[in-house]
This record gives C-alpha cells, sequence and structure tokens, in this order.
C-alpha cells in the first residue's frame, strides 16, 4: 500500500489507560477491538495489565474508555468490537456478557449509546451446538455474533454547510443500506496471524465501514488497542489520519515493521511507552449518565 497523498501514521508504544501523548479534544472517531475479557487468549495479557479477576479486567477497559473520551473532540463517535465469553469457572458455566458491561460502563463515563450492530460470524461449524442430544432443557444458544458498540460524545457534531470534506466521504446508497443495518451478515475474511500466534484482528472490512461511516477524509481516527493494526491501515486507505497505541512489545515492534515494509504513510513515532506494567491509570470520572457503573 505505497502513499504519497500526505497520510500520517503515529504509533504509539504505550497503554490505552493513559493516552497521554495523544492531545484532547483531537481525534474524530475510535475504533477500536480491546482483549475480551474472560477469553483465555488474553489472561497472560490481562494479568500482566494488573488484573486478575473480571471486575479487573472490566476495569481495564473502562479506563480506556475514559481516556477516549477525553481525546475525542465533541460529538466523536467511539466504535468497539467486544464479544461476550463462554467459560466455565469455579464448575460453573455461564456467560460473561462483556458488551453489556461495556454499554454501562461507557455511559456512566458520559458517552451517550448509540443503535450498535450485531456483527453476525461466518462460521466453520455451522452445527456447532453445546448441549446433548435433542432433548431439552439444558442446552445453550450458539454465540456466533459480536458487538460494534457506538457512542458519541455529546450532541451530534456540527458542520459548515457545503464542508467539502463531507461531500468528498460520501457514501452509496447500496453501501449506506447495507452498513447502517443492524446486523452485519455479509463480513468474510480469515483473522491475522502474528509473532504471538492468533492476534485476534478483526476482517478489514469491519474498520473499513466503520471509518466511511463516521468520520470524513482528512479526520483523525484512534485505535486504542492496534494489534496488527487493521484500523489504522483501514484509515490511511480511506484518505484519514491514523493513531494507533499498542502495548504489547512484540506485538507493537511488529505492527511498526509491517507499517514501515508495506509503506503504510508517513510514520511518527507518538510517545514512549505509559503505564507501567500493573500501574494505576488515572483516577475516573464520577459516573454521568444513568450513574451505572460495572466492574
Ligand atoms: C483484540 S487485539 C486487537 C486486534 C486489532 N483490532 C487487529 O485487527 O489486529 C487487542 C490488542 O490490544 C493490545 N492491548 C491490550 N491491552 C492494551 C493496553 N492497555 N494498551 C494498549 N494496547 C493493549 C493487545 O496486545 C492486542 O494486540
Amino acid at each position: 500500500m505505497p502513499r504519497s497523498n500526505g497520510a500520517r501514521l503515529r504509533l504509539i508504544h504505550g497503554d490505552a489507560r493513559r493516552l497521554d501523548p495523544v492531545a484532547t479534544g483531537s481525534v474524530h472517531l475510535v475504533v477500536t477491538s480491546p482483549p475480551y475479557p474472560m477469553i483465555p487468549q488474553w489472561d497472560g495479557l490481562f494479568r500482566r495489565l494488573g488484573a486478575t479477576d473480571y471486575a479487573g479486567m472490566l476495569r481495564v477497559l473502562s479506563d480506556a474508555w475514559e481516556e477516549c473520551h477525553r481525546v475525542l473532540v465533541p460529538g466523536g463517535i467511539l466504535a468497539v468490537n467486544i464479544g461476550d465469553a463462554l467459560r466455565t469457572t469455579d464448575g460453573e458455566f455461564r456467560l460473561w456478557p462483556n458488551h453489556a458491561h461495556t454499554l454501562s460502563a461507557a455511559e456512566s463515563i458520559g458517552f451517550r449509546p448509540l443503535p450498535y450492530i450485531l456483527w453476525k460470524k461466518p462460521t466453520n461449524k455451522p452445527n456447532a451446538f453445546l448441549g446433548s442430544g435433542f432433548v431439552p432443557p439444558n442446552a445453550y444458544v450458539t454465540l456466533d455474533c459480536e458487538y460494534v458498540l457506538l457512542f458519541r460524545k455529546g450532541p451530534l457534531r456540527r458542520l459548515p454547510p457545503h464542508d467539502p470534506a463531507r461531500a468528498a466521504s460520501r457514501y452509496s446508497r447500496a453501501e449506506r443500506d447495507r452498513w447502517f443495518s443492524q446486523v452485519w451478515a455479509d463480513i468474510k475474511g480469515a483473522p491475522q496471524q502474528s509473532a504471538r500466534g492468533r492476534s485476534g484482528a478483526f476482517p478489514a472490512t469491519v474498520p473499513e465501514r466503520l471509518v466511511r461511516m463516521f468520520s470524513l477524509v482528512g479526520e483523525t481516527v484512534l485505535d486504542p488497542f492496534a494489534g496488527t493494526g487493521t484500523t489504522a491501515r483501514a484509515a490511511l486507505e480511506a484518505g484519514r489520519q491514523a493513531i494507533a497505541v499498542e502495548w504489547d512489545d512484540v506485538t507493537y515492534r511488529e505492527l511498526h515493521a509491517r507499517a514501515r515494509r508495506e509503506r503504510w504513510g508517513e510514520i511518527t513515532p507518538g510517545g514512549a511507552r505509559g503505564g507501567a506494567r500493573g500501574a494505576r491509570p488515572r483516577r475516573r470520572r464520577p459516573a454521568g449518565g444513568t450513574g451505572a457503573r460495572t466492574g
């Protein structure tokens, strides 16, 4: 993806809970997929971040949403791809409703919840069924949807009439009809691999759509849990500026090398790694919205 149109990528080896290198009110859109609490793949990483139980994992995420609230412009959008988890602990099998906690945490930080997207993932095991035989009542519904939760920081953005950037960012009627429907069942794409094994990357189509749905050409898109950089790449390809924050050393180095090798854009190192291992992030403001708190 060689670029010559002034695309700029800020790569930050840092902590989503302490986005100090990112100025307040400087980001137009956040598109991200955090590590999912209670998915075993992420247990080790949460431990390294100081979170050893479900409440602690949820706190890591809500501290990051608070930083997203700070760096977004008024009216800016936060889009969070998250899935729930199924797991047995202490002999009890149950759902860990990550999406519900994320909704309620973001609302208490002050975000306005918007209608969300249910992403029905293609499965290569269409008959996957948790239970035995064909008799009620002890079987479980298949968990094959993830969420793209959408929030706005305050009221709608005000843009000047006939804004040329807005006109340049137009999508087609067919795109609008597909993208703004509540269920996305048409997204294919193999997850990417990384040096760490499974990267948890989402298919590029997810951030490609969100970037074009909720930001204008030339604006800044942030991914505070960057991973392999799928969001940053999609943003740069769509003529936006990108900021990618990644905490894990190996993943960050791999992301940096890939962005350079594939010439995603002009790369600016965006600041030192913040938030020492297990360090407490800055304290949250008192809850707003309904006052509901999670974790
Ligand atoms: C689900 S993956 C993101 C995948 C990404 N959407 C992609 O397409 O590659 C979550 C990423 O967040 C990173 N991460 C976890 N905690 C973090 C933190 N506190 N700050 C920044 N990055 C973090 C993990 O190392 C991992 O790479």
